[in-house]
């Protein structure tokens, strides 16, 4: 299948100083990590996203929200970073200033190789005390997986006692505010920011393309289907991440192999 990529995208990425990346959980699903809604669908039919992600659910229900989230992070780890996240991280080698900002908890852009990598929501394998908020050390390797559902009781923290819960932003949280400004600057002096496998509905991120579109910023979309954001972008790019980042990579600077 040959991928149509837009002239006028090549000629500006050519000559781009700064290209933005904000990536969704599209872009890791090609290396077998589902998506945040899809993840529900079958083994957590009976769960809702927001009462595992917020921290009443943690207070309601410790071990099974740790449970959860020690089974994605079981499955991040057993995960290669895919074709996608290996040309955001060559497209660097290219364009002199590139951020990827992800909504995504797993490490699999830094595994790539990319630099400047900020994480909205924070990181699976980076848990902090509830009670304290310092950062817990995991012990090495690959926990036993939990199975859908089976409760896991939390660590304590090694200085104050407390329960330890995953390094991530629940609903009701804030997105860090450092990472909240690069990600802002980014938009708003990026050449071209792509959204990558992102459905663009959870705020604040989903306002990050607005604010490029408002700056001097192309932006353009890459996903497998329609999202809110098909208005604002310049242009939109359907189709797998993994497919769809190559043939760019290839349309614009020549084969990558
Ligand atoms: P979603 O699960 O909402 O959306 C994933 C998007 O990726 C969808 O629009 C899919 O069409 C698209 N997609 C799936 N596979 C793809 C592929 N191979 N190539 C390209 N696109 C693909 O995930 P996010 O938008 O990342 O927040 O969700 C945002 C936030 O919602 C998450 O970070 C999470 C959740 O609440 C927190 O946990 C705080």
């Amino acid at each position: 299948m040959t991928i149509e990529i837009p002239s006028e995208l090549i000629v500006v990425l050519r000559n781009a100083r700064h290209v933005a990346f904000l990536t969704g959980a599209g872009v890791s699903a090609e290396s077998g990590i589902p998506t945040f809604r899809d993840a529900l669908t079958g083994l957590w039919e009976n769960f809702d996203a927001e009462q595992l992600a917020s921290a009443d659910a943690f207070r309601r229900d410790r071990e099974l929200v740790w449970g959860w989230y020690e089974w994605r992070r079981m499955k991040v780890l057993k995960a290669e970073p895919n074709a996608a996240h290996c040309t955001i991280s060559t497209i660097a080698s290219k364009v002199p200033h590139v951020d990827v900002v992800t909504q995504n908890v797993d490490d699999l852009h830094e595994r790539a190789g990319s630099e400047n990598v900020v994480h909205l929501h924070g990181r699976l394998d980076h848990p902090i005390c509830f009670a304290c908020r310092r950062l817990h050390e995991l012990s090495l390797g690959i926990p036993e997986e939990p199975e859908g559902g089976r409760r896991l009781a939390p660590p304590r923290c090694e200085y104050c006692g407390g329960y330890v819960r995953p390094g991530v932003v629940w609903f009701g949280e804030s997105v860090p505010e450092s990472e909240w400004k690069v990600a802002v600057d980014a938009c708003r002096k990026c050449d071209v920011l792509f959204t990558v496998g992102t459905s663009s509905i959870v705020q604040p991120a989903a306002s990050l393309p607005v604010i490029a579109a408002r700056g001097r910023a192309m932006v353009v979309q890459i996903n497998l289907g329609p999202t809110s954001l098909d208005g604002i972008a310049q242009f939109n790019l359907v189709g797998q991440a993994g497919v769809i980042i190559p043939a760019l990579f290839d349309a614009v600077w020549g084969p990558s192999k």
